[in-house]
Protein backbone atom coordinates (compact mmCIF):
# COMPACT_ATOMS: atom_id res chain seq x y z
CA UNK A 1 0.00 0.00 0.00
CA UNK A 2 1.26 3.76 -0.90
CA UNK A 3 0.52 6.78 1.35
CA UNK A 4 -3.26 7.38 0.05
CA UNK A 5 -6.24 5.91 2.15
CA UNK A 6 -6.28 2.54 2.03
CA UNK A 7 -10.08 0.95 0.55
CA UNK A 8 -11.61 -1.91 1.02
CA UNK A 9 -14.65 -2.61 -0.42
CA UNK A 10 -17.18 -5.92 -0.01
CA UNK A 11 -19.28 -6.91 -3.55
CA UNK A 12 -21.96 -8.97 -2.51
CA UNK A 13 -22.88 -9.88 -5.63
CA UNK A 14 -26.45 -11.42 -6.15
CA UNK A 15 -26.07 -13.62 -2.56
CA UNK A 16 -28.15 -12.84 1.04
CA UNK A 17 -30.87 -13.66 2.04
CA UNK A 18 -32.96 -11.02 4.73
CA UNK A 19 -31.43 -13.83 7.36
CA UNK A 20 -28.31 -14.01 6.05
CA UNK A 21 -27.44 -10.26 5.89
CA UNK A 22 -28.33 -9.59 9.04
CA UNK A 23 -26.21 -12.34 10.51
CA UNK A 24 -23.29 -10.71 7.81
CA UNK A 25 -24.23 -7.18 9.05
CA UNK A 26 -24.39 -8.12 12.80
CA UNK A 27 -20.86 -9.50 12.75
CA UNK A 28 -19.54 -6.59 10.52
CA UNK A 29 -21.03 -4.11 13.36
CA UNK A 30 -19.07 -6.04 16.10
CA UNK A 31 -15.76 -6.51 14.06
CA UNK A 32 -12.66 -4.33 15.06
CA UNK A 33 -11.99 -2.28 11.56
CA UNK A 34 -8.43 -0.31 11.65
CA UNK A 35 -9.68 3.38 11.54
CA UNK A 36 -7.18 4.53 8.68
CA UNK A 37 -9.26 2.19 5.99
CA UNK A 38 -12.59 3.49 4.07
CA UNK A 39 -14.63 0.18 4.27
CA UNK A 40 -17.77 0.24 1.45
CA UNK A 41 -20.14 -2.70 1.27
CA UNK A 42 -22.30 -3.07 -1.83
CA UNK A 43 -25.36 -5.41 -0.88
CA UNK A 44 -28.05 -6.50 -3.79
CA UNK A 45 -30.23 -3.49 -4.10
CA UNK A 46 -32.89 -4.85 -2.45
CA UNK A 47 -31.17 -5.15 0.51
CA UNK A 48 -29.62 -1.91 0.69
CA UNK A 49 -32.49 -0.65 2.90
CA UNK A 50 -32.19 -3.37 5.73
CA UNK A 51 -28.18 -2.71 5.51
CA UNK A 52 -28.14 0.89 5.75
CA UNK A 53 -30.93 0.97 8.71
CA UNK A 54 -28.70 -1.84 10.69
CA UNK A 55 -25.02 -1.05 9.23
CA UNK A 56 -22.71 0.77 11.53
CA UNK A 57 -21.98 4.36 10.10
CA UNK A 58 -18.30 2.91 9.81
CA UNK A 59 -18.92 1.25 7.33
CA UNK A 60 -20.23 3.38 3.44
CA UNK A 61 -22.58 1.30 1.24
CA UNK A 62 -22.24 1.20 -2.64
CA UNK A 63 -24.64 0.30 -5.42
CA UNK A 64 -23.51 -3.03 -7.72
CA UNK A 65 -24.71 -0.67 -10.69
CA UNK A 66 -26.91 2.61 -11.49
CA UNK A 67 -28.87 3.72 -14.57
CA UNK A 68 -26.92 6.03 -17.24
CA UNK A 69 -29.19 9.13 -16.72
CA UNK A 70 -31.80 10.13 -14.57
CA UNK A 71 -34.19 7.53 -13.75
CA UNK A 72 -37.97 7.33 -15.36
CA UNK A 73 -39.35 4.71 -17.55
CA UNK A 74 -36.68 2.46 -17.58
CA UNK A 75 -38.01 -0.86 -16.46
CA UNK A 76 -35.57 -2.87 -13.82
CA UNK A 77 -33.48 -0.11 -13.52
CA UNK A 78 -31.98 1.83 -10.43
CA UNK A 79 -31.14 5.36 -11.04
CA UNK A 80 -28.12 7.17 -9.27
CA UNK A 81 -30.94 9.09 -7.67
CA UNK A 82 -32.36 6.43 -6.03
CA UNK A 83 -28.99 5.41 -4.52
CA UNK A 84 -28.82 8.47 -2.69
CA UNK A 85 -32.13 8.74 -1.28
CA UNK A 86 -31.35 5.27 0.16
CA UNK A 87 -28.18 6.30 1.70
CA UNK A 88 -25.11 5.16 -0.85
CA UNK A 89 -22.66 6.85 -1.27
CA UNK A 90 -20.42 4.81 -3.80
CA UNK A 91 -21.72 2.58 -7.40
CA UNK A 92 -19.63 -0.03 -8.37
CA UNK A 93 -19.31 0.38 -12.38
CA UNK A 94 -18.01 -1.34 -15.26
CA UNK A 95 -17.62 -4.80 -13.13
CA UNK A 96 -16.49 -7.68 -15.38
CA UNK A 97 -19.42 -9.52 -15.16
CA UNK A 98 -21.54 -6.83 -15.97
CA UNK A 99 -19.18 -6.32 -19.00
CA UNK A 100 -18.65 -10.11 -20.25
CA UNK A 101 -21.97 -11.61 -18.78
CA UNK A 102 -24.13 -8.73 -19.48
CA UNK A 103 -22.71 -6.95 -22.45
CA UNK A 104 -22.21 -3.53 -20.78
CA UNK A 105 -19.50 -1.38 -23.47
CA UNK A 106 -16.74 0.68 -22.34
CA UNK A 107 -18.99 3.80 -23.42
CA UNK A 108 -21.83 3.31 -21.88
CA UNK A 109 -19.77 2.57 -18.30
CA UNK A 110 -17.96 5.76 -19.04
CA UNK A 111 -21.27 7.47 -19.24
CA UNK A 112 -22.97 6.15 -16.62
CA UNK A 113 -19.48 6.98 -14.22
CA UNK A 114 -19.94 10.61 -15.49
CA UNK A 115 -23.53 10.65 -14.19
CA UNK A 116 -22.99 9.07 -11.01
CA UNK A 117 -20.09 11.71 -10.31
CA UNK A 118 -21.80 14.37 -11.32
CA UNK A 119 -24.65 13.59 -8.95
CA UNK A 120 -21.90 12.90 -6.01
CA UNK A 121 -21.52 9.63 -6.08
CA UNK A 122 -18.49 8.16 -5.69
CA UNK A 123 -17.11 5.31 -8.39
CA UNK A 124 -15.71 2.52 -8.13
CA UNK A 125 -14.41 2.35 -11.83
CA UNK A 126 -13.73 -1.73 -12.62
CA UNK A 127 -11.03 -2.85 -15.37
CA UNK A 128 -9.27 -5.47 -16.31
CA UNK A 129 -8.40 -7.93 -18.86
CA UNK A 130 -9.57 -12.37 -19.31
CA UNK A 131 -7.26 -14.94 -19.11
CA UNK A 132 -7.11 -15.23 -23.02
CA UNK A 133 -6.33 -11.36 -23.41
CA UNK A 134 -3.58 -12.19 -20.47
CA UNK A 135 -1.67 -15.00 -23.04
CA UNK A 136 -1.85 -12.97 -25.75
CA UNK A 137 0.27 -10.47 -23.85
CA UNK A 138 -2.56 -8.15 -24.04
CA UNK A 139 -3.33 -7.14 -20.59
CA UNK A 140 -2.20 -3.59 -20.69
CA UNK A 141 -3.78 -3.15 -23.83
CA UNK A 142 -7.41 -4.10 -22.52
CA UNK A 143 -6.85 -2.31 -19.17
CA UNK A 144 -5.93 0.78 -21.00
CA UNK A 145 -8.71 0.78 -23.23
CA UNK A 146 -11.27 0.16 -20.50
CA UNK A 147 -9.77 2.79 -18.47
CA UNK A 148 -9.85 5.51 -21.62
CA UNK A 149 -13.14 4.93 -21.58
CA UNK A 150 -13.69 6.08 -17.91
CA UNK A 151 -11.65 9.19 -18.54
CA UNK A 152 -13.20 10.28 -21.66
CA UNK A 153 -16.16 10.59 -19.77
CA UNK A 154 -15.93 11.58 -16.27
CA UNK A 155 -15.35 15.46 -15.06
CA UNK A 156 -13.06 14.34 -12.36
CA UNK A 157 -11.21 12.00 -11.04
CA UNK A 158 -11.45 13.36 -7.25
CA UNK A 159 -14.28 10.42 -5.94
CA UNK A 160 -13.24 7.86 -8.45
CA UNK A 161 -11.29 4.60 -7.34
CA UNK A 162 -10.35 2.08 -9.59
CA UNK A 163 -10.41 -1.83 -9.45
CA UNK A 164 -8.41 -3.80 -11.32
CA UNK A 165 -9.91 -7.67 -11.72
CA UNK A 166 -8.50 -9.39 -13.57
CA UNK A 167 -11.26 -12.09 -15.44
CA UNK A 168 -9.61 -14.90 -14.58
CA UNK A 169 -8.90 -14.09 -10.87
CA UNK A 170 -12.66 -13.25 -10.13
CA UNK A 171 -14.42 -16.40 -7.84
CA UNK A 172 -11.81 -18.77 -9.16
CA UNK A 173 -9.44 -18.99 -6.42
CA UNK A 174 -7.04 -18.09 -8.81
CA UNK A 175 -5.27 -14.78 -6.92
CA UNK A 176 -3.08 -12.48 -9.11
CA UNK A 177 0.51 -12.91 -7.46
CA UNK A 178 1.63 -10.15 -6.02
CA UNK A 179 4.09 -9.08 -8.11
CA UNK A 180 1.64 -9.53 -11.04
CA UNK A 181 -1.10 -7.01 -9.83
CA UNK A 182 1.47 -4.47 -8.90
CA UNK A 183 3.12 -4.86 -12.23
CA UNK A 184 -0.43 -3.41 -13.71
CA UNK A 185 -1.38 -1.59 -10.84
CA UNK A 186 2.03 0.73 -11.86
CA UNK A 187 1.22 0.40 -15.41
CA UNK A 188 -2.50 2.14 -14.66
CA UNK A 189 -0.87 4.76 -13.23
CA UNK A 190 1.25 5.61 -15.59
CA UNK A 191 -1.52 5.72 -17.84
CA UNK A 192 -3.08 8.14 -15.56
CA UNK A 193 0.18 10.44 -15.30
CA UNK A 194 0.60 10.62 -18.98
CA UNK A 195 -2.98 10.56 -20.03
CA UNK A 196 -4.83 12.76 -17.26
CA UNK A 197 -2.26 14.52 -14.83
CA UNK A 198 0.17 13.65 -12.55
CA UNK A 199 -2.12 14.45 -9.64
CA UNK A 200 -4.73 12.22 -10.56
CA UNK A 201 -2.18 9.63 -11.19
CA UNK A 202 -0.52 9.88 -7.37
CA UNK A 203 -4.39 10.49 -5.59
CA UNK A 204 -6.22 7.54 -7.30
CA UNK A 205 -6.27 5.13 -5.41
CA UNK A 206 -5.83 1.51 -7.33
CA UNK A 207 -7.32 -1.76 -5.61
CA UNK A 208 -6.94 -5.14 -6.46
CA UNK A 209 -9.64 -7.79 -6.97
CA UNK A 210 -10.26 -11.20 -7.50
CA UNK A 211 -10.13 -14.24 -4.76
CA UNK A 212 -8.54 -12.08 -1.96
CA UNK A 213 -9.11 -13.75 1.29
CA UNK A 214 -7.86 -13.85 4.49
CA UNK A 215 -5.26 -15.73 3.99
CA UNK A 216 -3.65 -13.55 0.96
CA UNK A 217 -4.46 -10.30 1.41
CA UNK A 218 -1.68 -8.88 3.75
CA UNK A 219 1.40 -10.22 0.98
CA UNK A 220 -0.66 -8.03 -1.52
CA UNK A 221 -1.22 -5.48 0.52
CA UNK A 222 2.32 -5.16 0.86
CA UNK A 223 3.02 -3.24 -2.59
CA UNK A 224 3.14 -0.22 -2.80
CA UNK A 225 0.51 0.41 -5.97
CA UNK A 226 -1.71 -1.69 -4.36
CA UNK A 227 -4.14 0.35 -2.63
CA UNK A 228 -6.88 -1.41 -1.25
CA UNK A 229 -9.60 -4.25 -2.28
CA UNK A 230 -12.66 -5.04 -3.76
CA UNK A 231 -13.68 -8.18 -2.58
CA UNK A 232 -16.68 -10.93 -3.16
CA UNK A 233 -16.79 -14.12 -2.35
CA UNK A 234 -14.74 -13.83 1.29
CA UNK A 235 -16.89 -10.48 1.73
CA UNK A 236 -19.36 -12.67 2.50
CA UNK A 237 -18.01 -13.65 5.67
CA UNK A 238 -17.51 -10.91 8.56
CA UNK A 239 -14.83 -11.42 10.11
CA UNK A 240 -12.73 -12.39 7.28
CA UNK A 241 -13.87 -9.40 5.77
CA UNK A 242 -12.47 -7.80 8.59
CA UNK A 243 -9.29 -9.63 9.04
CA UNK A 244 -8.60 -8.39 4.64
CA UNK A 245 -9.85 -4.47 5.96
CA UNK A 246 -6.91 -4.80 8.96
CA UNK A 247 -4.16 -6.52 6.34
CA UNK A 248 -3.07 -2.76 5.38
CA UNK A 249 -1.49 -2.64 8.88
O1 LIG B 1 -15.87 -7.32 -7.29
C1 LIG B 1 -15.18 -8.29 -6.58
C2 LIG B 1 -14.88 -9.47 -7.38
O2 LIG B 1 -15.30 -9.54 -8.65
C3 LIG B 1 -13.93 -10.47 -6.89
O3 LIG B 1 -14.69 -11.58 -6.55
O4 LIG B 1 -15.15 -13.62 -5.32
O5 LIG B 1 -13.02 -13.38 -6.62
O6 LIG B 1 -13.33 -12.09 -4.53
P1 LIG B 1 -13.99 -12.75 -5.71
Amino acid sequence: AGSGKFFVGGNWKCNGTKDSIAKLVSDLNSASLEADVDVVVSPPFVYIDQVKSSLTDRIEISGQNSWVRKGGAFTGEISVEQLKDIGCKWVILGHSERRHVIGEKDEFIGKKAAYALSEGLGVIACIGEKLEEREAGKTFDVCFEQLKAFADAVPSWDKVVVAYEPVWAIGTGKVASPQQAQEVHVAVRDWLKKNVSEEVASKTRIIYGGSVNGGNCAELAKEEDIDGFLVGGASLKGPEFATIVNSVT
